[in-house]
């Protein structure tokens, strides 16, 4: 079967990360996000994956290309001109979603994290004969969301409302669908948002249906959102692959370390750590609640509590970040600086930078 990936979107509230790679390149827990979608979706016999894309369709191409061939699935690339928004890209790969077996086909957005019970859906699907499956799940602010009213036995769904003003209910739209490819009848070629402009009525004729997903949800779009979604992800790792993650001395909690990355004497790493491949942590370093990517370099004595630290960066010795700092590609910290929150990256991202303020509170 057949899964369309939306994969638009600039990643802004993910920069200065997003300057240097599209957003479904960014690793998450080692793995370039988009990854961990097309795994699972393979996992539930999906051959053939449609990259809905709008902007650095090359890039993409490049790095993908050869994992999709590692798992043996189809990748296509459909390429938007103008943003056509959530609906509108699938209007555009029409040819591509209609089989002659008119099999229904998974569509998602590209930014969510969880346990993708994708075999579940399709079962779920199945047997309510729909035209559409959301997954849903429960969130504390449902107003950046998709709001889903649905009836708790049949799950059949009485209203959608894409971010609700007032409060509905705490039940959103996790950005996950199943779709009959009537569906396709709805959604002309023109730029459309699917929240808005074809759920609602989908939900009005009674054709769209509500699972809800078992287990941990995260949007990962920005850096808090991206650490949370890890701490969640680690978790469920805990759960069912506990040896995949990293056993050392001075460990503590989950915590997932590269082979090929090097930790040095007495540091302090986790929980909920992430250290991807070449990473260098030297000596009495702290880190928690991070992520550090492809061949970063923590020198001795620093102290890391809620940062992204990206691809090559140096962060200097007796350093102190925290409160979801982001240094992006090739960005240097020069020794003993504090930097309380904030985004540090360049927008000609490859050339190495100096950072030479101090950030206070
Ligand atoms: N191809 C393409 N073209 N993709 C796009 C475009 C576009 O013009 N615009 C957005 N996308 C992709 C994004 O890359 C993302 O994967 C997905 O569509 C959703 O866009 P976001 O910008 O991340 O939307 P959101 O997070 O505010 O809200 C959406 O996700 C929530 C769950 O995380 C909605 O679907 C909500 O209803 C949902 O609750
Ligand atoms: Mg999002």
């Amino acid at each position: 079967s057949t899964a369309l990936i939306l994969v638009g979107g600039f990643g802004t509230r993910l920069r200065p990360l997003t300057l240097s790679r599209p957003k479904p390149l960014v690793e998450f827990a080692n793995k370039p996000m988009l990854l961990h979608q097309i795994e699972a979706l393979v996992k539930a016999g999906v051959r053939r994956v449609i990259l809905a894309v709008s902007y650095r369709a090359e890039q993409m191409e490049q790095q993908l290309t050869v994992e999709a061939d590692k798992l043996g699935v189809e990748l296509l690339f459909s390429l938007e001109s103008e943003p056509l928004g959530t609906a509108g890209p699938l209007a555009l790969a029409r040819s591509l979603l209609l089989t002659p077996s008119n099999e229904p086909f998974f569509v998602l957005n590209s930014d969510i994290i969880c346990d993708f019970p994708f075999t579940e859906m399709i079962a779920f699907h199945k047997a309510h004969g729909g035209e559409g499956t959301i997954a849903v799940t429960k969130v504390e602010e449902p107003s950046k969301y998709g709001v889903v009213v649905y009836d708790g036995l049949s799950g059949r769904i009485k209203s959608f409302i894409e971010k609700p003003q007032e409060f509905v209910s705490n039940k959103i739209n996790a950005g996950m669908y199943i779709l009959s490819p009537k569906v396709l009848d709805r959604i002309e070629l023109k730029p459309t948002s699917i929240e808005k402009e074809v759920f609602p009525h989908m939900a009005a004729d009674g054709a769209l249906f509500a699972m809800e997903l078992p287990g941990f949800w995260m949007d990962v779009g920005q850096p808090r959102d991206f650490l949370t979604g890890l701490s969640l992800y680690l978790g469920s790792v805990r759960q069912s692959n506990p040896d995949s993650l990293y056993n050392g001395p001075g460990v503590v909690g989950n915590v997932l370390v590269d082979p090929s990355a090097r930790i040095g004497q007495n540091c302090r790493i986790g929980p909920n750590v992430a250290i991807g491949p070449d990473v260098i942590v030297e000596d009495g370093v702290c880190i928690k609640r991070s992520v550090i990517l492809k061949g970063a370099t923590v020198r001795s004595h620093s102290w890391l509590e809620g940062c992204i630290i990206g691809w090559r960066s140096v962060v200097g010795r007796w350093v102190r970040m925290e409160n979801n700092t982001v240094l992006g590609e090739d960005v240097i910290v020069k020794d003993e600086l504090y930097i309380n929150g904030g985004q540090i990256g360049f927008p000609n991202a490859g050339k190495s930078s100096l950072l030479q303020s101090v950030t206070r509170a």
